[in-house]
């Protein structure tokens, strides 16, 4: 049996992997550096849930011990392990050339490249590091997660503030989605006549503007506050108005936002 591996298998997308790819009957073992517990948050049912660090390597070499395909959805948001991250990736992948793994996939953010934002740098440096491994890889890039976008009114809404950047739209997509879109590019790699390095992109069924997704999680979820419109300062602000987190051309994402919300709790 097909055994697929994902780095970062407890985290937001990666659960979803480790879902997608067990919905399908494949071996699945999540590889993170905290296992969750039996029943605890993380862990997904009929997934195999093993430790190790990929940016200190323990525990690697046991993790991806028979492994034929490897999704990477390892992620770091600020300090030593954000700095670490694209040395944790280049990690990844020589992990998975010693293991023999047929095909790495990475999990990214649509035109990182083109964001002076240290963290889109930093995704778009572990980009071009599978581009240029010669190894048998995928780069998906995605768009936002609807989750992203909810966790900014979330947040806002504890001050009373639905908060909605003047000239932005979001393009965002589920989870599930995107990792349907991972697997498929994991499981094409077991196939001869794959491509050596492919790029994917992978968006949201629709554009919104923020604004009216503000207003359709504050009716969803029923939580007050004033949804407004403010300008969002600095490059991020540039790249978002410029549309550059778009994809219309790439609208694979079914589950439309406000159906992701109805699904909820998204409070
Ligand atoms: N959020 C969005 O809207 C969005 C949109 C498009 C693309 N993306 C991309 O999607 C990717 C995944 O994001 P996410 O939000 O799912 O991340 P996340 O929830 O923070 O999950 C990160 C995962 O990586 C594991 N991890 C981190 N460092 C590790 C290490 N050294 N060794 C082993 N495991 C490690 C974490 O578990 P432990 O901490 O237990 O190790 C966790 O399982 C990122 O590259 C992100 O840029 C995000």
């Amino acid at each position: 049996m097909v055994l697929i591996a994902v780095a970062g298998g407890t985290g937001h997308a990666g659960r979803a992997v480790a879902a997608d790819a067990a919905g399908r009957g494949l071996k699945v073992r999540s590889v993170s550096r905290h296992v969750p517990e039996t029943a605890g948050p993380g862990r997904v049912a009929g997934v195999e849930h093993v430790a190790a660090d990929f940016r200190t390597g323990d525990g690697v070499a046991e993790a991806l011990a028979g492994v034929d395909l490897l999704v990477e959805t390892l992620d770091a948001r600020t300090g030593p392990s954000l700095k670490a991250l694209p040395a944790t990736t280049v990690a990844v992948l020589a992990a998975a050339q010693r293991a023999q793994v047929s095909r790495c996939v990475l999990l990214t953010i649509v035109n990182a490249a083109q964001s002076s934002m240290g963290y889109y740098q930093v995704q778009a440096a572990r980009a071009r590091s599978y581009e240029a491994s010669g190894m048998p890889t995928t780069v998906v890039y995605a768009t936002q997660f609807h989750d992203l976008v909810a966790g900014i009114f979330s947040a806002g809404s504890r001050v009373g503030i639905i908060p909605t950047f003047s000239g932005v739209s979001f393009q965002s997509i589920a989870t599930a989605d995107v990792a349907r879109v991972l697997v498929d590019e994991a499981v094409a790699g077991l196939g001869t006549g794959a491509e050596v390095h492919r790029s994917i992109k992978a968006g949201g069924p629709s554009v919104w503007p923020m604004k009216s997704m503000g207003e359709q999680w504050k009716s969803a979820t029923g939580r007050r506050g004033v949804v407004a419109s403010m300008p969002l300062p600095g490059s991020f602000g540039t790249f978002l108005r410029a549309g550059k987190n778009l994809v219309p051309d790439a609208a694979v994402g079914r589950l439309e936002f406000n159906d992701w919300l109805a699904a909820g709790p998204r409070g």
